[in-house]
C-alpha cells in the first residue's frame, strides 16, 4: 500500500471514529461507511442516500472475532462458511446481539454481515477499531458504484471518498439467511448457490419464518437516470437502434446502435459483472436516449446479472 493510500485510511478512520461518512472501496462495489455501533452516523447514511427506514444496512468486519460481538451464538455452519468465503462476498444475515443499533438493522432481530476482500477497506476497519455499517454508495435505487467518480457523481459533497480504483468483482454480494434448515438466498451474486451448497444445504423448505423480505428483492433497483430494457439487440428497430446505447454480452447484432458497450471480450460472465455498472454510468451520462441490455445465459454468475438487469429495466405498469 503506498504512502497516500496509507494516509486516506487513517483520516477515514478518525472521520469514521468522530461520527463522519467515509466512501470506500470493497472487492464488490463502493460503500457508504459509517461507525455502525453509532446511531447518529448511521441515521447520516440513511439520509445522504435517501434509503427507506426498512431497509437495513450490512455490517462489515475485518476479523473474525467481531462476528461472535455481534451476532448470538453463530453456530458451526456459520462459522464454515466464514472460514470457506471469508473474506469475499457473501453476507450473512444473523441473529443480532444487542450492542448493535436498531438503526443499522431497521429494526430487525437479524444483522447482515461480511468480511469484505479489499486491502483498503479491512485496513480501514481495522484501523477505526469499529465495524462499519455501509449499504452501496449511490442514491437509493440506482446504480451501484464500481469507481470513486461514481461516487462522486451522487454525492458530490460528502465528507471524504478513499479512492481504491475501480473494483475487482462489479456487483453486490450475495445475501444469505441461515435457518434451522440450512440458507436462504435473499439476494444474487457471485458466491453461487451451488458454491454455498458444498457447504451449508440449501433450505427449500419454505417452513423458515426467520426471513423478511430483503430489499435486495425489490421489483425495481439499480436503475441508470435513463430508460433501460432487456432484450436481444436483434430486435430492437433499425430506426430505433441510433438513439440506444447497447450493453452487449455477445458482439453480436451491435450495428447502428449509438452506442456499444461490450461488456466482455469472451462471453465471459465474471468479467461482463465487473463491467456492468460502470458502462450503465458511461451510457446514462452519455448522449443515448435509452439502454439497451442484452440477456445473458442464467446459469452461475449470470442469475445475479439477470437479477440487476430485471431490475434496473423495471418500470411500474400504468
Ligand atoms: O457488496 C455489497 O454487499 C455492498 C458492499 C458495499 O459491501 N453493499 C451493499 O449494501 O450492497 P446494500 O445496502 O446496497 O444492500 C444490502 C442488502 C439489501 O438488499 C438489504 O435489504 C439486505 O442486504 N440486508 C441487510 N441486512 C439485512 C437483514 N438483517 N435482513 C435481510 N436483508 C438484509
Ligand atoms: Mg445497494
Amino acid at each position: 500500500m503506498d504512502i497516500n493510500t496509507s494516509a486516506d485510511i487513517e483520516k477515514g478512520a478518525a472521520y469514521l471514529r468522530e461520527g463522519r461518512l467515509v466512501a470506500f472501496p470493497t472487492e464488490t462495489v463502493y460503500g457508504l461507511g459509517a461507525d455502525a455501533l453509532n446511531p447518529m452516523a448511521v441515521a447520516k447514511i440513511f439520509e445522504l442516500k435517501e434509503r427507506p427506514s426498512f431497509d437495513p444496512l450490512i455490517v462489515h468486519i475485518a476479523e473474525l472475532s467481531e462476528l461472535e460481538k455481534l451476532t448470538v451464538e453463530p453456530d458451526e455452519r456459520v462459522l464454515a462458511l466464514a472460514e470457506r468465503f471469508w473474506p469475499g462476498p457473501l453476507t450473512m444475515v444473523l441473529n443480532k446481539s444487542r450492542i448493535i443499533p436498531d438503526i443499522v438493522t431497521s429494526g430487525l432481530p437479524t444483522v447482515g454481515i461480511r468480511m469484505p476482500d479489499n486491502e483498503i477497506a479491512l485496513s480501514l476497519i481495522m484501523t477505526a477499531g469499529c465495524p462499519v455499517a455501509a449499504p452501496s454508495a449511490n442514491k437509493f435505487g440506482r446504480t451501484s458504484p464500481t469507481t470513486a467518480a461514481h461516487v462522486r457523481k451522487y454525492f458530490p459533497d460528502i465528507d471524504f471518498i478513499i479512492d481504491g480504483g475501480k473494483t475487482r468483482v462489479g456487483i453486490e454480494s450475495t445475501v444469505i439467511g441461515i435457518t434451522e434448515y440450512g440458507f436462504r438466498l435473499l439476494r444474487h451474486g457471485v458466491v453461487t448457490r451451488e458454491e454455498i451448497e458444498t457447504i451449508v444445504p440449501y433450505d427449500n423448505t419454505s417452513k423458515s419464518d426467520v426471513l423478511v423480505i430483503a430489499p435486495g428483492m425489490l421489483k425495481s433497483h439499480y436503475s441508470p437516470a435513463k430508460h433501460m430494457i432487456v432484450s436481444p439487440p436483434g430486435k430492437i428497430s433499425e430506426s430505433e437502434r441510433p438513439k440506444a446505447g447497447l450493453l452487449s454480452f455477445s458482439g453480436q447484432d451491435t450495428e447502428n446502435y449509438g452506442r456499444v458497450m461490450l461488456l466482455t471480450q469472451s462471453m465471459d460472465l465474471r468479467e461482463y459483472a465487473v463491467n456492468l455498472f460502470e458502462a450503465m454510468h458511461t451510457l446514462e451520462e452519455s448522449e443515448v436516449e435509452f439502454i439497451v441490455a442484452e440477456p445473458v445465459p442464467e446459469t452461475g454468475i449470470g442469475i445475479a446479472i439477470m437479477d440487476r438487469l430485471r431490475k434496473a429495466s423495471w418500470t411500474k405498469k400504468s
